[in-house]
């Protein structure tokens, strides 16, 4: 059944290869880096205008649950008990907000750096660095957490943030 609309699918891969893509720029190529920075923040703000006016699997409403449910959540990933969700899991949804998090502050720090009172001031260009560093072991980590998943209830969760659709919930899954 459909899960995630179009609005999420494209945002999810743009943002994944603005984000990289500024990687990519970091050295040597001037105004690019700061455009596809700019860019990774205008889908991150459009992402979280989705969250409170998106349909239901894209709101946060849906996959942000508090500690004590996440917790569990994470021991049981290590079982095969680990309940299946429709939407993000608990763990999947915290590393969202990380990751959106991380975008803001990364792109932040870079557009700082460039305004006449902090350009050339050592530590906004080290925080700068050090945003961006946490933001791709982020990322790295999304990626491991995804791969996990995929394993743990044998479905292809890259797909299907590809055409939209996951398999129908059986009895025991949240949907
Ligand atoms: C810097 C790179 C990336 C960023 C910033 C990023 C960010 C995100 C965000 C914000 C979401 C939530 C989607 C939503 O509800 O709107 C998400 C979900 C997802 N991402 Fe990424 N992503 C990145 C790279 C990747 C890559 C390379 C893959 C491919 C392996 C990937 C696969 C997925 C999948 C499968 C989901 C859905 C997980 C689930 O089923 O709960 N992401 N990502
Ligand atoms: C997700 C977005 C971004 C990522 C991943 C990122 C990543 C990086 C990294 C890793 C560096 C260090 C390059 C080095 O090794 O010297 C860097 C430098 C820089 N970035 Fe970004 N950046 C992002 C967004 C931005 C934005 C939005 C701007 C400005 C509008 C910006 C401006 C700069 C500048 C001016 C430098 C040079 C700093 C220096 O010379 O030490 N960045 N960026």
């Amino acid at each position: 059944m459909r899960v995630w609309d179009l609005y999420v699918r494209v945002v999810h891969w743009l943002l994944a290869i603005a984000v990289l893509l500024a990687w990519a720029t970091r050295e040597g190529w001037g105004l690019w880096h700061d455009w596809l920075g700019y860019a990774a923040l205008a889908l991150t703000a459009a992402r979280l205008l989705w969250g409170w006016f998106g349909p239901k699997h894209a709101r946060f409403g849906n996959f942000l649950y508090g500690p004590l449910h996440t917790l569990a959540y994470a021991r049981s990933f290590l079982t095969a008990a680990a309940p299946r969700y429709l939407g993000h899991n608990p763990l999947g949804g915290w590393m969202i907000v990380a990751l959106l998090a991380g975008v803001a502050a990364t792109s932040a720090t870079g557009w700082l750096y460039t305004t006449e009172t902090y350009w050339g001031i050592e530590w906004v260009g080290t925080l700068h660095k050090w945003c961006a560093n946490a933001l791709l072991a982020l990322a790295a980590l999304h990626v491991a957490g995804v791969a996990a998943a995929c394993f743990r209830h044998r479905e292809n969760l890259v797909a299907a943030m590809i055409h939209g659709r996951k398999r129908t919930p059986g009895p025991n899954d949240i949907v």
